[in-house]
C-alpha cells in the first residue's frame, strides 16, 4: 500500500502563502514604483466609493491593510489632515514606496507598519474605520483576516474592502493574458490560494463579513478605466506590474515574448480613444459595519 501523502496543516500552509507573497510583492515593488500614477489613476474611482462608504470624520484612527504603495491610506490621511492613518503591509519595499508617495505628497499624518493581514499586532476596538484595496485575494486566511479587521474596529466603525470581478468583465487583463495564453500554458490559478481573481465571485467577501459578525453588510460594483499613452505602454506596463502576467511571461523566451507583445498591441488597439488607449474594467467594493 502507499504511504499517505503527507497533508501540510494549516499553519505551514499559511507561512507557505505569505512566504511566496512576500517575494511575490518585494519583486513587484519596482514595477509598482514606476507605473505609480498610472495604476493611482486607474483605480481612483474604486478609492472614491470606498472613502464614500467609510463616512470619514476629521480627527479619526485609520488602518488601511495590504497597503502596497499607499492607497486609499494615503488619500484618506489627505481628506482628514487632523486624524492619524496605519498604512499595513506584509512586504516592506511596498510600505517603503508608501513612505516615499508620503513624504513627496507632504502627508505626516501617517505611519507604517510591516505585518499580516491575519495577525495584527494592534488592541482590540482601536480604529474607527478599516480599509482593504485588493488586498483580500492574497490572504492566507481570508476569514481570520476579516476577525482581526473586526477586531480591531470600535463597535460601529466600517470596513470596506475591493476586489476583482470576473476576468470576462476585466479586459485591461484579459487581454494581455489572451496573448500570453497563445504562447504559454497559463495554468488556471488554485481557487483556495492567492490570486488576483479568487475573490471574484458574488458575494464571496460578503460572506466573510456576515460571519465575522459584521450587519448592514453591502457590495456593489465600480468601473475603472485604464489609461495609457499608447498600446506600446499598455503593454509596457502590464507586463512589469500584473502579478499574474509577470508569472506567466517567466515561462517563455524572447521570440514568444515578442509575439506575445505584438499580439496584446495588436488586439487593445482596438480601445484607442482620442489618441490614447482605454480599457475598461469591473472592481467590486464590500461593506460592512461593526
Ligand atoms: C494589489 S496590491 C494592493 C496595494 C494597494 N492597496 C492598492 O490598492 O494599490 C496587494 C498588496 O497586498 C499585500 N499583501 C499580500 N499578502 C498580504 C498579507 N498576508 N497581509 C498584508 N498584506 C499582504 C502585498 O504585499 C501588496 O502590497
Amino acid at each position: 500500500m502507499d504511504a499517505p501523502v503527507p497533508q501540510p496543516d494549516r499553519p505551514a500552509r499559511a507561512d507557505e502563502i505569505r512566504d511566496g507573497q512576500r517575494v511575490t510583492w518585494a519583486g513587484l515593488s519596482t514595477s509598482w514604483e514606476k507605473w505609480d500614477s498610472v495604476i493611482v489613476e486607474q483605480l481612483a474611482p474604486v478609492c472614491a466609493a470606498m472613502v464614500e462608504h467609510l463616512d470619514l470624520a476629521e480627527g479619526q484612527q485609520h488602518l488601511d491593510i495590504a497597503s502596497g504603495t499607499g492607497e486609499p491610506g494615503l488619500s484618506i490621511a489627505r481628506l482628514a489632515p487632523q486624524g492619524r492613518v496605519v498604512l499595513t503591509d506584509l512586504v516592506p519595499e511596498m510600505l517603503g514606496i508608501a513612505t516615499r508617495r508620503a513624504r513627496a505628497q507632504g502627508v505626516t499624518n501617517v505611519e507604517t507598519t510591516v505585518c499580516s493581514a491575519d495577525e495584527l499586532p494592534f488592541d482590540d476596538a482601536v480604529f474607527d474605520s478599516v480599509s482593504v484595496r485588493f488586498g483580500y485575494m492574497f490572504f492566507p486566511d481570508m476569514a481570520k483576516a476579516t476577525a482581526e479587521f473586526v477586531r480591531v474596529l470600535r463597535p460601529g466603525g466600517r470596513l470596506c474592502s475591493s476586489v476583482w470581478v470576473k476576468p470576462g468583465q476585466n479586459p485591461w487583463t484579459a487581454i494581455a493574458m489572451q496573448a500570453i495564453a497563445t504562447e504559454a500554458v497559463v495554468v488556471p490559478p488554485d481557487p483556495d490560494g492567492p490570486n488576483m481573481f479568487r475573490c471574484a465571485a458574488p458575494g464571496s467577501v460578503a460572506a466573510l463579513y456576515q460571519e465575522a459578525g459584521l450587519h448592514d453588510v453591502a457590495e456593489w460594483d465600480v468601473d475603472v478605466e485604464l489609461v495609457t499613452r499608447s498600446a506600446e505602454q499598455y503593454w509596457e506596463m502590464i507586463s512589469e506590474h500584473v502579478s499574474l502576467a509577470v508569472a506567466a511571461l517567466q515561462q517563455v523566451d524572447e521570440s514568444a515574448r515578442a509575439r506575445i507583445r505584438a499580439r496584446a498591441i495588436a488586439e487593445v488597439s482596438a480601445f484607442e480613444r482620442d489618441g490614447t488607449i482605454r480599457v475598461p474594467g469591473v472592481a467590486r467594493c464590500i461593506g460592512g459595519t461593526k
